[in-house]
């Protein structure tokens, strides 16, 4: 099989946008982009085989997130954005450098605006060990956390916990009691969701810190930097419904569950593999 060469997508405007996340966290970023965009298609990829992507070596997940881009790019998209705070914690800029005429776009945990947001002074991030190891963090928080407090919450299981569905479970409540009772206690007014899957738990998230809380979600930014990207680059779609195409590693009827209980969608994902090779796995290419 041969790989295109990092960054030659011969992509144009009615290109689909490229996706992905460790499961159905990047669903949350998928949303705000379908809603903001709605002329543009997507590709959406699922690597349900190694979620959770948080509590793995960064060499590992930038070894997946390359691979991964290599098919987006394969299958022909425009643009790639990586739509979890894990993989581009770890790997944007490897990312960047091997796709050189790809725009892609990272997501960082929302410290910019809770520093704005806060009146307390202090701001909590919720995020997963990787993200909170990762070089896009510390440069973020020594870029905007200037004369503001910032408590790091790394919530273990949270991303399994949204994988599962047992969101309405009341053990799901006390687990993330446990997750917001640090920041809480060291007086955090706002909460930034630096994991693409938290905001399916943003309303639990609101009903137990109450309403003097503002929790950020960084998914509506997001989507609104890629429609500015896009129109940058003149990749933009002005106009038509998009398509949308789902795959994961996992398994589809699972995923599939999991994204008509979380975002409405039909998904009809189709299932990808990775092979085991001397060389660490290889993701074979999508049909
Ligand atoms: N949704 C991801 C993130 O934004 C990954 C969670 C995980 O797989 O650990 O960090």
């Amino acid at each position: 099989m041969t790989l295109p060469a990092g960054g030659s997508a011969p992509a144009g405007a009615s290109a689909p946008i490229g996706l992905f996340d460790s499961g159905v966290g990047g669903l949350s970023v998928w949303r705000e982009i379908v809603r903001q965009l709605p002329s543009e298609s997507t590709i959406y990829l699922a690597d349900r085989a190694h979620v959770p992507y948080g509590n793995r070596e960064a060499e590992e997940i930038r070894h997946f997130s390359v691979h991964i881009t290599e098919r987006l790019v394969e299958a022909g998209c425009k643009a790639v954005v990586v739509a979890c705070n894990t993989a581009s914690a770890v790997a944007l800029h490897s990312l960047r450098r091997r796709f050189p005429g790809l725009p892609i776009l990272g997501l960082e945990p929302a410290v910019k605006p809770a520093v704005a947001l806060t009146r307390s002074g202090v701001v909590g991030v919720m995020a997963t060990p990787a993200t909170f190891q990762g070089e896009l963090y510390r440069a973020t928080v020594g870029r905007h956390a200037v004369d503001v407090r910032v408590v790091e919450q790394v919530c273990i299981g949270l991303a399994e916990l949204v994988e599962s569905g047992a969101l309405d479970d009341p053990a799901s409540d006390a687990e993330l009691q446990r997750f917001l009772e640090p920041m809480l206690a060291a007086g955090a007014d706002t909460i930034v969701l630096g994991c693409t899957h938290y905001p399916f738990v943003i309303e639990a998230i609101r009903r137990l810190v109450g309403p003097g809380l503002q929790v950020v979600d960084p998914a509506p930014a997001v989507a609104r930097h890629l429609g500015q990207l896009l129109q940058r680059e003149g990749l933009a779609l002005p106009s038509g419904q998009g398509r949308h195409r789902f795959f994961t590693t996992g398994d589809p009827a699972c995923f599939d569950r999991a994204a008509a209980r979380l975002v409405s969608v039909q998904s009809a994902s189709q299932p990808l593999a990775w092979r085991r090779s001397s060389g660490g796995e290889l993701l074979l290419p999508m049909v």
